[in-house]
């Protein structure tokens, strides 16, 4: 067990500790060694009562913070009412956020409600499947789509050896990536129609003519916070049209906000044919939800859809859900994902000017992103000194989360919730200079 726990902190329980040994499963990430007793707002708190500040939402869900009163009050209400039901049964919770929902979008009006992000995705390809009768998907080759099996098929960023056969008809291409350019022009930047161009004609020459969806991320979170660039949405979706196949945008992080505009999408004026949400839909409880067109729910609905869950539009977390929009809209949230962004952005591009090893500073609203770099010129990527920030700033009491993918970057995914105040930005900023100073000195 040893190798997947951080060193201690101070905040250790011996028995703690030792159950965790003796009774836990490990499932991928080293366990901090800090025992979490509560949260509240932008800090988590460990048993000691020493307060760690939190940027990266939880598991990049925590939109509102942690606890925040009017989701605690929902809960408490909710679950003294009705709390789940058979799965054909409705109640006013489940249509109230599906009616929220459906009316944000022209063309994403019909609304499903569930849990995960891994099953929202799973919905999606069945109905893209269904509707086209085709079978083939296709994703980015740095994603993150969840671990169930249509959702794992298209997840390349990680975790996709050792479990057998990927569905068939699971292809990639590369995410266009500005700081790493495969396809570049004359002046070295990135030249992502020729790339794009480039993997469809792959993908051409692989399909057995059944194209049936593409599934993208807007800005790639696992793969390293990879932004498509202005543009890249628009040409994708023709590339979608041409072939007939649909569209699918997977906003579990990027929905509600968080980029600065409600879906990410919008900044790109291209809707999708569908549209999976998640994380951030229940700021850190297990909500998700499956949106698309009046059509195509229609022509799913006459060939038989199913996808029938145990926990499949539950008044709990849709109420939860309702609380969320609510919140956003009346605390100005996603204004707020501008403004405290392009601090929190400004004071990263601050310490990419002081230290060598921040390589680049990327992302949109309250979803950044730094990559170390052994050097500037090279952009080659530092995992070891990431990992030493990583530790550094969890001595400082920061939580900050890194992607570390050998061919692609040593990433910190900086996000902390939409409620950050100004304070909490600039402090955790102070934190991040003295972990990666005192990550250089090490
Ligand atoms: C973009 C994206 N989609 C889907 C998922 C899977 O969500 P879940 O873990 O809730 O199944 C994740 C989780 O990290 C994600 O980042």
């Amino acid at each position: 067990m040893a190798d997947t726990l951080s060193p201690a902190t101070g905040a250790e329980d011996d028995t703690f500790w030792s159950d965790v040994s003796d009774h836990v499963m490990r499932y991928g990430p080293k366990f901090e060694r800090r025992v979490i007793e509560r949260a509240e707002g932008s800090y988590v708190y460990d048993t000691q009562g020493q307060p760690i500040l939190d940027f990266t939402s939880g598991q990049m869900s925590a939109l509102l913070g942690h606890s925040h009163p009017e989701i605690v009050r929902t809960i408490r209400e909710q679950i003294g009412r009705l709390d789940h039901l058979f799965s054909g049964m409705l109640s006013r919770p489940v249509v109230d956020l599906c009616s929220r929902l459906g009316s944000l979008v022209p063309g994403l009006e019909k609304v499903l409600l569930l849990s995960t992000g891994a099953e929202s995705n799973e919905a999606a390809i069945r109905l893209a499947k269904l509707v086209t009768g085709r079978h083939e998907i296709v994703a980015f080759s740095r994603s993150w789509h969840g671990m169930t099996g249509a959702a794992a098929s298209a997840t390349y960023s990680n975790a996709r050896r050792g479990y057998g056969p990927a569905n068939v008809g699971s292809f990639a291409i590369p995410a266009p990536n500005a700081y790493r350019p495969r396809f570049t022009h004359a002046d070295g930047s990135l030249d992502w129609r020729t790339e794009l161009d480039d993997a469809f004609a792959l993908i051409d020459s692989q399909s057995t003519g059944n194209l049936a969806a593409f599934i993208a991320e807007p800005i790639l979170s696992s793969g390293g916070i990879i932004e498509l660039p202005e543009g890249y949405l628009a040409a994708l979706r023709k590339k979608c049209d041409e072939r007939g196949m649909l569209l699918i945008l997977d906003e579990a992080q990027t929905g509600i906000g968080r980029t600065g505009h409600m879906f990410a999408f919008q900044r790109d004026g291209v809707t999708p044919d569908i549209l999976t949400l998640s994380k951030t839909l229940g700021a850190g409880l297990p909500l998700a939800a499956v949106l698309t067109s009046r059509a195509i729910e229609e022509k799913a609905h006459e060939l038989g859809f199913v996808f029938l869950t145990t926990h499949v539009s539950d008044p709990l977390p849709a109420a939860v859900g309702v609380t969320v929009m609510d919140v956003v809209e009346k605390s100005g949230l996603i204004e707020r994902a501008r403004t405290a962004g392009a601090r929190l952005k400004s004071g990263l591009e601050t310490l990419q000017q002081r230290f060598e090893c921040v390589g680049d500073v990327r992302g949109r609203g309250l979803l950044l992103g730094i990559d170390i770099v052994k050097d500037r010129a090279g952009r080659e990527p530092d995992l070891e000194t990431g990992d030493r920030i990583g530790a550094e700033a969890m001595k400082r009491d920061l939580s900050m989360n890194i992607v570390k993918l050998p061919a692609m970057g040593a990433v910190f995914r900086i996000a902390p919730p939409l409620t950050v105040t100004d304070d909490e930005i600039d402090r955790g900023l102070e934190l991040m200079a003295e972990a990666i100073d005192a990550a250089q000195k090490g």
